[in-house]
């Protein structure tokens, strides 16, 4: 990926952080996706009072981009701003990997940036 689309997706994940709906937690998750034919759609964290249906950044993100008839993921980049760098957690690693077979996951708090792919993040899926 270009610096430029990698700036696009930061851009567009951090927009949408400020978005995070973190009352309980107060972390603010912002996602961004990119698909093989180059849109980008980006998700926040929506939490609930019922915690159970906490919604990640990543799932909206990539939901929203299902739901507008992208199922290529070529890449997810997920910005917090913490010091320490943010991986998605396993039930999104899980959800990712429906829609790609191994896309990069691009870390990122603006400072910082680390690049992996999918399958070094979760080696064994599951699998029907
Ligand atoms: N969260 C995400 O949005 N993505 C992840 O990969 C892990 C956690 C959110 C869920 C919850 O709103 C907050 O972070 C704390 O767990």
């Amino acid at each position: 990926m270009t610096k430029s689309t990698q700036a696009r997706l930061l851009r567009a994940a951090r927009q949408a952080s400020t978005r995070a709906y973190a009352p309980f937690s107060k972390f603010k998750v912002g996602a961004a996706v990119l698909t093989t034919s180059g849109r980008i759609f980006s998700g926040c964290n929506v939490e609930n009072n019922s915690y159970g249906l906490t919604v990640c950044a990543e799932r909206v993100a990539i939901f929203k981009a299902v739901s507008a008839g992208q199922r290529d993921i070529r890449a997810v980049l997920v910005y917090v701003d913490t010091p320490k760098l943010t991986a998605p957690c396993g039930a999104c690693l899980q959800v990712i990997g429906e829609f790609s077979e191994d896309p990069e996951v691009i870390l990122s708090n603006g400072r910082s940036t680390k690049i992996y792919r999918l399958r070094q993040l979760l080696p064994h899926s599951f699998k029907l």
